[in-house]
């Protein structure tokens, strides 16, 4: 009854200008790993699911990708968005399409762009928390251990008392809180980052959807007879619209009362942003994160630097910069306005 459905439908704007529209950085190795993030994420469910339990959802532009990229992946895996509308719509449609094949269905909703490094533990983990939502009525999501103000993250203050088998409830959910906020947190020692890992039974998400976001579930409710069935696409076009733009986070983990975490210890990291990425890199003796055959770099410290590898670029004396060259677009950008590259890149598109 285990299934795991992978969202791989956003744009990632935050690793500008490697990752574009086209692109997302879902699809791309951006560690120099040897697989994409989205590969590395579905054969790391292999592990923990039969590959029939395994969907995606995204875009329709990214289906051809997602195929190249994956072709052991069955068409019927695969659901299309008509449109994008972030999360709590994904999290909608999989729960409904599900209880139509599966009214006993747990499930693993997982971003398709993170990092995780001990592989073993990440298991153990999705076992327990598969294990705990098969017997609760209960929003569970696995918590990082913070190590920074992080403001693009969810912040959960758990109840350290309750402890239920290695799970515990969870007190208040507050998505992307302020940097003033964040330090609180984090200062408090009782918050964890929410990974955007979740895991639920198709019944209590259900209930979830119809009490906190009842049109979306009304929405996905008409498409009933629709579901598995060669009408479905047609149908779910019509509809997608209609929903609401909201993630799953605003529209539902910060209203639930029935939200539960597990803290978890398996090596994590959205890779969501440059700075993420120098975080995680190895680095030369002055801090530098250097990617391309051809960097030249004579005293610059802590900067983040990626460039085709057929370009030669030398870089003199900068300090703690993120510089990303492609054959199109150069970024230099302070690494302290990484969570703005967001905001630039929208600049961009209404500026052309
Ligand atoms: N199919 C689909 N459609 N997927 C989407 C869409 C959409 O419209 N929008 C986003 N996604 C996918 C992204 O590709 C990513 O894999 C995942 O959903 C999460 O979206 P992000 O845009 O990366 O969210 P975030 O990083 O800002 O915040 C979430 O993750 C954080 C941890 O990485 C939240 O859950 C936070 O609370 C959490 O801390
Ligand atoms: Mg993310």
């Amino acid at each position: 009854d285990n299934y795991v459905v992978i969202m791989a439908g956003g744009i990632g704007s935050r690793f500008w200008p490697i990752s574009r529209t086209q692109y997302p950085k879902q699809f791309l190795d951006i560690l120099g790993t040897g697989r994409s993030l989205i590969q590395w994420t579905y054969f790391r469910f292999k592990n923990i699911c039969p590959k029939e339990n395994i969907y995606f959802i995204t875009n329709q532009s990214y289906i051809s990708t997602l195929k190249e990229q994956i072709p052991e992946v069955d068409e019927a895996n695969i659901i299309s968005e008509p449109s994008r509308k972030n999360t709590a719509p994904c999290a909608a449609y999989f729960a409904h399409k599900i209880s139509q094949l599966n009214p006993k269905a747990n499930i693993i909703m997982s971003p398709a762009d993170h990092l995780i490094m001990d592989e073993r533990a990440f298991e153990r983990t999705c076992y327990d928390a598969l294990d705990f939502v098969a017997h609760h009525d209960a929003l569970l999501t696995l918590g990082i251990k913070p190590t920074r103000p992080d403001t693009g993250y969810g912040y959960i203050q758990y109840d350290v008392e309750e402890e239920l088998d290695k799970v515990y409830r969870v007190k208040t959910f507050t998505e992307k809180p302020s940097l003033e906020l964040a330090r609180t947190f984090l200062k408090s020692g009782d918050f964890l980052w929410n990974s955007g890992i979740f895991v639920w039974n198709v019944k209590t998400i259900m209930e979830a959807l119809a009490k906190y976001l009842p049109e979306m579930h009304e929405v996905f409710l008409q498409a009933k007879d629709a579901y598995n069935t060669p009408q479905e696409y047609s149908m779910i076009s019509q509809l997608y619209p209609l929903c609401t733009n909201i993630s799953i986070d605003y529209g539902i983990m910060e209203k639930a009362k029935n939200v539960f975490v597990i803290p978890s210890y398996f090596g994590w990291c959205d890779l969501g942003t440059w700075e993420s990425a120098y975080e995680n890199s190895n680095k030369d003796y002055l801090g530098n994160a250097v990617y391309g055959d051809n960097v030249m770099v004579i005293d610059a410290t802590e900067c983040m630097i990626k460039a085709p590898n057929d370009k030669l670029v030398l870089l003199q004396g900068l300090e703690n910069f993120i510089v990303i060259d492609t054959p199109d677009v150069l970024l230099v950008c302070e690494r302290s306005r990484e969570q703005q590259i967001k905001e630039y890149v929208a600049e961009v598109k209404r500026n052309k």
